[in-house]
């Protein structure tokens, strides 16, 4: 792109700011970034005017969930049908490693934490022992994708090489890097990180079965006859991956996707709940679930939306294929964005300055046909950090795991 395209491009979105250092960058900059240009999608960046429409819903009823009960009454018949799929390399995991951890604070991946106390125990390393579990149960290996950002990918690939996978077959791990986006401030003008560079972001976790496709993965999964794929985000340190009783329970419901849910600790707990969107399966966020929906209950009197999401589902690929995922809802969040000033110096905010454009994994569930929430034990399998105290923290994550026998 040139610099009149690019000129051309920014005043038709109002991003003309953009450019303020261009003329004191080296050529190689000034090339950079028009290419940046070139490839951003400003489309997106009006949306944040009218925030509030993007995601309207339409009428929730309830998605009764499989309970434990149920579960138990089953779990031979279950077990045995997951062990097979596994065993015939039919199911493969996505490990979803792109988000930035902001809430977090650390400058590493997230999956680097230590959350160890008296000896070394790094978050990557508490997801591959509970993938290999299923990897001994069942003497099979599960291929295990891994997604990084432009922001994390060189560091994720290194710490895992260094710690030789942490005891996982290598040839089994393959990374692929997610898709970023321009991050703006409150009136939509994308930020600069550098004098040549435009502040990107990753682009959400609901691109990771488009980005598998766009770095030639897919290929892999047909090879391999991968029918399922199990995405887990990096922070649950307690879940099951792959799990073979999950795993057979949705295919013999004949789900085309599972989803595991916690019983909710209490009706405005903050997760989102499963539940028919116009009779489709769908997922409502905690602040779109109106006073009547939390207190709404089911024909045995217990709460209608009492499920929450956990961030692990398991989704037949075949019906993925079928998805327009060019309809996914465009999510916009609050976020801490670091950015140049006016005098040029790089500032890393304390407290959210500016918009991320997001589209989100629990929207794929919308747009498939039928879906098994599959309720699981709390304390055994939510431990998720996403602070460094209070809820969703590094502390509570370390009680959780004291709790399950995890030597610290
Ligand atoms: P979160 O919603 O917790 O976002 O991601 P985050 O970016 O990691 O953390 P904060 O909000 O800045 O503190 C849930 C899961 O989705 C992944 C994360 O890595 C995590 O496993 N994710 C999120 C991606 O893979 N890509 C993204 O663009 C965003």
């Amino acid at each position: 792109m040139t610099l009149e395209q690019a000129k051309e491009k920014l005043a038709q979105y109002g991003q003309e700011h953009v450019l303020k250092y261009y003329e004191e960058l080296a050529d190689v900059e000034k090339q950079t970034l028009l290419e940046q240009i070139e490839a951003t999608d400003m489309s997106i960046l009006e949306a944040c005017k009218h925030k509030e429409d993007l995601v309207k819903k339409g009428v929730i009823t309830p998605l009764a969930a499989m309970q434990l009960d149920e579960i138990e009454a089953n779990r031979d018949v279950f077990t045995r049908i997951g062990v097979e799929a596994i065993r015939a390399g039919k199911v493969g995991a996505v490990l979803l490693a792109g988000g930035m951890g902001t809430r977090l604070g650390s400058d590493n991946p997230k999956g680097m934490y230590n959350v160890g106390v008296t000896r070394e125990l790094y978050i990557f390393e508490c997801l591959i022992h509970n993938l290999l579990d299923v990897v001994h149960q069942c003497e099979a290996w599960v291929h295990l994708f891994v997604m990084t950002s432009d922001k994390n990918h060189d560091a994720t690939v290194q710490f895992l090489q260094e710690h030789d996978f942490f005891g996982y077959r290598g040839e089994y791990v393959h990374f692929f890097k997610q898709e970023m986006a321009a991050a703006t401030d409150y009136e939509g003008k994308i930020y600069l990180e550098e004098k040549g560079k435009l502040s990107t972001s990753p682009n959400g976790n609901g691109g990771w079965f488009i980005s598998m496709q766009n770095n030639g993965l897919l290929e892999l999964v047909h090879n391999e006859g991968i029918e399922w794929l199990n995405v887990f985000a990096v922070d649950n340190v307690l879940q099951r991956i792959a799990d073979p009783c999950f795993v057979g329970a949705t295919i013999q419901r004949n789900c085309v996707v599972g989803a595991k849910v916690v019983r909710k600790n209490a009706p405005d707990e903050k997760v989102g709940v499963m539940c028919l969107e116009d009779g489709r399966p769908s997922i409502v966020e905690y602040y779109e679930l109106t006073e009547e929906l939390m207190n709404a209950k089911d024909d045995k009197g217990d709460p209608a939306y009492n499920f929450g999401v956990i961030l692990n589902y398991l989704f037949k690929v075949a019906d993925l294929e079928h998805m327009m995922m060019n309809h996914m809802p465009l999510h916009i969040v609050e976020k801490k964005i670091p950015y140049l000033n006016e005098q040029g110096e790089l500032v890393k905010p304390q407290a959210p300055n500016g918009y991320k454009f997001e589209s989100l994994v629990l929207d794929m569930i919308h747009q498939l046909d039928s879906c098994l929430p599959f309720e699981v034990v709390r304390n055994k399998e939510f431990a998720p950090i996403k602070n460094k105290t209070g809820v969703d923290s590094v502390e509570s994550a370390r009680a959780l795991l004291e709790e399950n026998g995890v030597q610290l």
